[in-house]
């Protein structure tokens, strides 16, 4: 419903940008580490730019609530720093920055180090779903700087990434402005069928959506078969907003969400009004109520029934086949020739059947033997459902009376403790056991190779049939080679499904047709006998994970927070900048910073600093690596006293507007028309002399020359970082002229006053003959609008 109010935004799209309303942007949450320390960096710098003209240094305080996260990996960067001496500056700096920033704001939440994993954090426990602020209830939106802040989409709160200038703009009550999104509208219909997992589902839309293209879209879910997906599918979906380019994929709040609410511990009373406040204004949806819902710009559809059960294999994780298909799809690479899908086995040989003692019984192995089946809880198998789903499956085949062949290796990795707990604590961690999955380890056991040997005698039984022997696995790669020397085919399924492989000892088995096994009373167990239902798991899931994983979660904040409470506490108005400090510097940006607001006035006659090509990407405007000894930024940091071993990478120094200037461009990987080879160089034109970019730019400020930069399409593609759009403009660059731009940059460079030209439909440098040796005046009129035409004169 939020994204259909959007859509009745539409009327208001003559410019064809749009300003969100304000109480839309309820929350902002910025991920500490990359863009956090420039984030507090910056408003300590305000707070002194205020006060220099003699205003209230409070002001400058978030407008609506905002949680900085301090992502885990700044940890170990903190404890590689402290084994050496450049460690204390930053040690003495960055911590004390971010405690400061939390004493010294209202508004500003600080979630310590080491809390859990972010968008976790943010389902579970900063997600406020309805905003309860100053006597108003409004609906919670979010915008963060992290990849994965669209996750929190799945649980009915609208949000999406966005850069760090942005972010720190919506902190201080500016709106933030974009091109009116375009809002998709996927429908759901039908029921899944029985052996389908929601990785099924999650990966099915993914591709789907892929297909449809939905890049810079918001996409929102309705229709009856929503009601099917958990929040925990819904957030994975959600969450894999990057990989089909969606700006947010939204699922509006319905009783399972509010269910959620209670289950992860929120406020009783708080939980009533949040269900109150989206009934009275006719948000809280009902997914099979069809006259609810909205209209959109497009529609796409998907019948459930049409996702079909996969595993990948025998070779790579891209070939997928269907369940239903698996025992002709082995029988046919069994014959075919080497290759992906080939083994090569001569057809007299196919049934070959190898007996073989273990233990003091007699087995037998023949080609699509399973020896291996290993549940690895990794990224794809991480969903909860899935983990329980392979719980509840062996409970029921344990009570059928069903066992795992003796001589199978099996095993149960899971990723995480939390798993543990909730297969522990909902009562099928013993079935589990009794199969054979047993905990052996957390991560990656079996997937990297970490499987151990093999029985002797079934090696000796495979070796001397050559038989092609299967490992069955629930991680991502199934490379030959990587699960074991003995098992030539490895085929990557979910976790039930390894267990169903597991226990018919063969994926020579057409699930539909052929039972699992016999039980001790003469009878036929099928697959389908024993396979949960989706409302099976997703009652025992609300019951145990969701808590559990929560209380984790929770006690980790609590605990951490003790640590973090002992830190030495500034909490003036000012930060106290330490003049000796290379990590943490106060910023030029607003020297020179008048009462009046100054009108952007017409660029004369600049240089163009650097002619790009297509896909030039923040990683080569901005570079977060190591420094190279030769570069300004090591120059500068030498003549502060370090050493090369001191200097450490850009990604840590963002705190340093000096260091970040100079490692503007400094990628080596750097392409510049002007220059033969790669390298962050370019051509000073007035002397002809090729300088490192930062020197040559700095040439040009000193006679007073404005700069442009030229690029192609896709120009600050890849991961947000401000510093791309902050170090040009410290470089003295006033426009950028390319043929299309990422969206995140995009803004970033608005937010920093360099102005994001494009080229008309159909026109570029080269059907221009621009060769950028020449001098460009850019007319900026008074009525300065977005989407306008400017005239530039070449
Ligand atoms: C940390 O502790 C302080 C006081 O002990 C408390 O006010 C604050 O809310 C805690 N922070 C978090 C994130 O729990
Ligand atoms: C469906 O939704 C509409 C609009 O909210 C409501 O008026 C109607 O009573 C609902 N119908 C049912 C069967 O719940
Ligand atoms: C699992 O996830 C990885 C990315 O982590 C992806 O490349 C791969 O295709 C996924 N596997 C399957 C079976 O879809
Ligand atoms: C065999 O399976 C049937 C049906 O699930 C069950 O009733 C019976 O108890 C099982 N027998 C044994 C010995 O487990
Ligand atoms: S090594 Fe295997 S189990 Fe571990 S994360 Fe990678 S694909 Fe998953």
């Amino acid at each position: 419903m939020l994204i259909s109010l959007m859509n009745s935004l539409r009327i208001l799209r003559t410019s064809a940008e749009f300003v969100l309303p304000f109480f839309l942007l309820s929350h902002c949450l910025i991920i500490f580490y990359y863009s956090g320390v420039p984030a507090v960096v910056d408003f300590a710098a305000m707070r002194d730019a205020v006060k220099k003209l003699g205003g209230d240094p409070e002001n400058i305080n978030p407008i609506c609530p905002a949680d900085l996260v301090i992502d885990h990996s700044i940890q170990p960067i903190l404890n590689v720093l402290q084994a050496d001496k450049g460690s204390l500056d930053s040690q003495l700096n960055l911590r004390p920055l971010q405690w400061w920033g939390s004493q010294a704001f209202k508004n500003m939440r600080i979630i310590p180090p080491g809390s859990g994993i972010i968008h976790q954090v943010n389902l579970e426990y900063l997600a406020r779903v309805v905003m309860d602020q100053d006597g108003y209830y409004y609906p919670d939106s979010v915008v963060g700087t992290d990849s994965h802040t669209t996750m929190v989409d799945g649980l009915g709160v609208l949000g999406w990434g966005v850069g760090g200038i942005e972010a720190e703009a919506v902190m201080l009550g500016q709106p933030i402005s974009m091109v009116l999104p375009e809002v998709v509208g996927y429908k759901l219909l039908g029921n899944p069928q029985p052996l389908v997992t929601s990785t099924d589902i999650v990966l099915t839309i993914t591709k789907h959506l892929r297909q449809v293209g939905v890049v810079g879209k918001f996409v929102e879910f309705f229709g009856p078969g929503v009601a099917q997906l958990s929040i925990a599918d819904r957030a994975t979906i959600a969450n894999m907003c990057p990989e089909y380019g969606a700006t947010a994929a939204y699922f509006p709040v319905d009783d399972i969400s509010i269910g959620y609410l209670v289950q992860t511990g929120r406020d009783k009373e708080k939980i009533l009004c949040t269900k109150k406040y989206l009934e009275a204004v006719g948000m809280l949806r009902d997914f099979k109520n069809s006259s609810q819902d909205p209209d959109f710009t497009q529609v796409v559809e998907l019948d459930l029934h049409t996702v079909v059960p996969c595993c990948s294999g025998p070779k790579r994780p891209q070939d997928k086949v269907a369940v239903s298909d698996m025992k002709k799809d082995f029988e046919t690479c069994l014959g075919a020739k080497q290759g992906f899908k080939g083994f090569q086995i001569a057809p007299d040989r196919h049934n070959s059947v190898i007996k073989f003692n273990f233990e003091g019984c007699d087995f037998e192995l023949a080609h699509g033997s399973v020896v291996i089946a290993a549940i690895t809880s990794c990224t794809n198998t991480s969903n909860p459902s899935v983990m329980l789903g392979a719980g509840l499956l062996a409970k029921k085949a344990v009570e059928a009376g069903l066992t795992v062949k003796p001589y199978i290796k099996t095993s149960l990795s899971p990723g995480s403790g939390v798993v543990t707990y909730y297969l522990r604590e909902s009562g099928v961690m013993s079935y589990l056991s009794q199969l054979g999955f047993d905990v052996v380890g957390y991560g990656c056991m079996t997937c990297i190779g970490n499987s151990g040997p093999l029985p002797d005698s079934v090696v000796e039984a495979i070796v001397q049939g050559d038989l092609v022997a299967v490992g069955v696995l629930s991680g991502n790669r199934n490379f030959e080679g990587r699960v074991h020397p003995n098992t030539r085919a490895n085929y990557l399924a979910s976790p039930p499904l390894v267990i169903a492989y597991a226990i018919a000892g063969t994926v020579r088995i057409d699930f539909e047709e052929e039972p699992l096994g016999i039980n001790a009373s003469g009878k036929k167990i099928f697959l389908k006998d024993i396979w949960p239902t989706r409302n099976e798991i997703q009652a025992v899931e609300r019951q145990f994970v969701i808590p559990g994983m929560f209380k984790e979660v929770y006690q980790k904040i609590e605990t951490v927070n003790e640590s973090w409470n002992a830190l030495d506490a500034p909490s003036d108005k000012l930060y106290t900048w330490n003049p000796k400090s290379t990590y943490i510097k106060s910023p030029p940006f607003f020297d020179g910073l008048t009462l009046a607001l100054q009108t952007p006035k017409t660029i004369e006659d600049a240089y163009v600093l650097l002619n790009f090509g297509d896909s030039v990407t923040t990683d080569h405007i901005s570079p977060a690596g190591n420094i190279a000894r030769n570069s300004p930024a090591a120059r500068y940091l030498t003549s502060r006293g370090l050493t090369p071993r001191e200097f450490n990478s850009y990604g840590s120094r963002r705190g340093n507007d000096a260091v970040m200037a100079r490692g503007t461009f400094a990628n080596i990987r750097l392409v510049n028309k002007f220059i033969d080879k790669q390298g962050p160089q370019t051509v000073h034109f007035p002397s002809g002399e090729t300088l490192d970019v930062f020197d040559a730019a700095e040439r040009y400020k000193q006679a007073g020359h404005p700069l442009i930069v030229l690029a192609g399409k896709e120009y600050g593609a890849g991961s947000s970082r401000d510093w791309a759009a902050k170090g040009p403009f410290l470089l003295g660059v006033k426009a950028v002229l390319a043929e299309s731009y990422e969206r995140i940059h995009r803004s970033n460079l608005v937010g920093m006053g360099v102005i994001p030209l494009q080229y008309l439909p159909g026109e570029d440098a080269r059907t221009l003959g621009l060769t950028g040796r020449e001098r460009y005046t850019i007319i900026i009129p008074e009525n300065l609008k977005p989407q306008m035409n400017i005239q530039i004169k070449v």
